[in-house]
């Protein structure tokens, strides 16, 4: 294993910290005094382009930060991503989303397999089956066709589905729906599924693992609702075959564990594989997009990997002095590291776009919340930052007082599409132009703010021109594209998904594991007896577990 470089032992840390030290950020005199500021810190990236002027980023600083990038040997760890090399060392795994997107022609042999041939067999499977779905071909148990589509699946084999499914709305079929259950909280599995007619759902049971507590417990309600509905309303018997029949109708899986999908009951001709080189939160690509493969229909859906492609072949050619999630990537270490910058916000301009900064918190805190190296020696310096964000002007509304005001650096994207999905007018004026204005009219308010002069020229009364003042100076990346269209939204996640990996590479952590997640669930195993009335269970518990324990049932009615 190659022992990581310590990213605060090369010379471009050093050198970093030195312009820090020296750094006066001043948008107002670095736009006044450089007119071609904006037109040389943007750049193009597959079909998006990204306008990275309003950063803390002076030639030196890029230069500098490019360095940083070449002394980690970013280079080379991308390079051992794409090949396939078990970079993921914790679990001696590949890292291979992005062959998930390789155009068919393309071949990447790893451990003797083709594995652009595999994938491509299951994607044809999985356009066979959204073809059926679509045309009614494939029909519930009594022979009507799907209406409803019912994911069930948390984390990476929910949370990129949704998104892509909000994202894509204007591309889905009508008449066919997908809702999306995730949490073992009754509260979900009901809302989702009290009103589905049970002779026209098709539910798919998505786990990378098919073991994961939230899902198969979710999975085995579905089941026991579906067969007890068609029983009552006398549409199966209770023989094993009208049962199996019924499951082979009405339940599809996606997983790499295809002997536990058979275990549960789900016809393997029904299965959609994929493979342990594939992280649950890089997944949305592979069979776990399989709902939204349906809502948006196979051709669609080759936009999106074309996109997701797009932006893999930028990452993997361009230089990094022009490469979009490599400077982005090392912007986010830039504010991190130099900045004590603690959050990142993500503010899509596109109401479609609203599960976006939701999917990014799995993407990038699962992969960079992390406290030890890939050789398992301790971090040097602080990694992964909080992501979070709302939709504009939603936010507007909300949050952005603190990013304006407060007293915390906080980067943040901005991104928007020039053209919308709907160009409605209200009095004469295009509604969407008129959201876009906000679009640019923040990032313009948080770079220049407004000085004291400029507030008592509007006559305000001296004791509150402070309050009025906006320091102005607030980093932001604007990101924009043509349309949010299905090439677009797999742009959008490859950029994200590549941002999050050289964040990574000059931390020196394993993006790729996720081992945080374990204690948890391990707890909550433990504590499930106490909870349900074992009390040598309870008293194994510590005091305030016990306590609590104890409100809990003492109120259960
Ligand atoms: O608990 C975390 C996690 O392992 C995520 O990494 C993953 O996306 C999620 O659970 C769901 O896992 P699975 O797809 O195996 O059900």
């Amino acid at each position: 294993m190659r022992t990581p470089v310590d990213a605060t032992a090369t010379p471009a840390w050093a050198e970093l910290a030195r312009l820090h030290d020296d750094l006066n950020v001043d948008f107002r005199a670095w736009f006044a005094d450089d007119p071609d500021r904006a037109q040389r810190f943007s750049l193009a990236a597959a079909d998006l382009y990204a306008d990275l002027s309003k950063n803390y980023l002076t030639d030196e600083i890029k230069d500098a930060l490019v360095r940083l990038a070449e002394q980690v040997d970013l280079a080379g760890r991308r390079e051992a991503m794409f090949a396939g090399e078990r970079i993921n060392t914790t679990e001696n795994r590949s890292v291979l989303h992005t062959a998930l997107r390789l155009p068919r022609d393309a071949s990447l042999i790893v451990d003797g397999v083709d594995v652009v041939q595999q994938v491509h067999e299951v994607l044809d499977r999985m356009y066979v089956l959204a073809d059926q779905i679509r045309s009614g071909e494939w029909v519930g148990i009594t022979g009507k066709p799907i209406r409803t589509i019912v994911n069930i699946g948390i984390g990476g084999s929910d949370l990129g589905p949704v998104m892509v499914y909000e994202a894509l709305k204007p591309y889905q079929q009508p008449g066919l729906e997908c809702r999306f259950v995730s949490n073992i909280d009754p509260a979900d599995i009901y809302e989702t599924t009290h009103d589905v007619d049970p002779e026209t759902v098709l539910f798919i049971v998505a786990s990378k693992t098919f073991t994961t507590l939230e899902t198969m417990t979710n999975a085995r309600m579905a089941k026991n609702w579906l067969l007890n509905s068609l029983q009552t309303s006398g549409i199966i018997d209770n023989t094993d075959e009208a049962r199996a029949e019924a499951i082979r109708r009405h339940f599809v899986a996606v997983s790499t564990n295809l002997e536990k999908v058979a275990e549960f009951g789900i016809d393997p001709q029904n299965a959609f594989g994929f493979w342990d080189w594939v992280g649950g939160r890089y997944s949305v690509d592979s069979a776990v997009g399989l709902a939204d493969v349906i809502a948006i229909g196979p051709e669609n859906w080759q936009s999106v990997l074309a996109g997701f492609h797009a932006m893999d072949e930028h990452f993997r050619t361009a230089d990094f002095s022009e490469n979009l999630p490599v400077l982005m990537g090392l912007l986010n270490v830039w504010y991190n590291n130099f900045y004590d910058a603690q959050s990142h916000a993500v503010l899509p301009y596109a109401q479609y776009l609203h599960r976006f900064a939701a999917y990014l918190q799995q993407l990038t805190m699962e992969s960079n919340g992390k406290r030890t190296r890939w050789d398992a020696s301790p971090v040097t310096t602080q990694t992964g930052e909080v992501f979070w964000g709302e939709p504009g002007t939603n936010g507007q509304h909300a949050f952005y007082q603190l990013i304006h005001q407060g007293t915390k650096v906080i980067p943040a994207d901005f991104i928007a599409a020039v053209n919308p999905a709907h160009a409605l007018r209200e009095g004469g004026v295009d509604v969407h132009a008129l959201f876009l204005s906000n679009f640019f009219a923040q990032t313009a308010a948080l770079a220049f703010g407004k000085t004291a002069d400029e507030v008592r020229a509007e006559g305000t009364r001296e004791a509150i021109v402070e309050a009025r003042v906006f320091p102005g100076n607030k980093p932001t990346t604007s990101i924009m594209a043509a349309e949010i269209s299905p090439r677009v939204v797999g742009e959008l996640i490859a950029l994200y998904e590549h941002i999050t990996f050289v964040e990574g590479v000059v931390w020196g952590i394993n993006s790729f594991d996720q081992w945080g997640v374990e204690l948890g669930k391990q707890l909550a195993m433990e504590i499930a007896p106490a909870v349900t009335g074992d009390d040598e269970a309870l008293a194994r518990q510590d005091t305030s577990t016990q306590n609590l324990i104890g409100f809990y049932r003492d109120h259960r009615i």
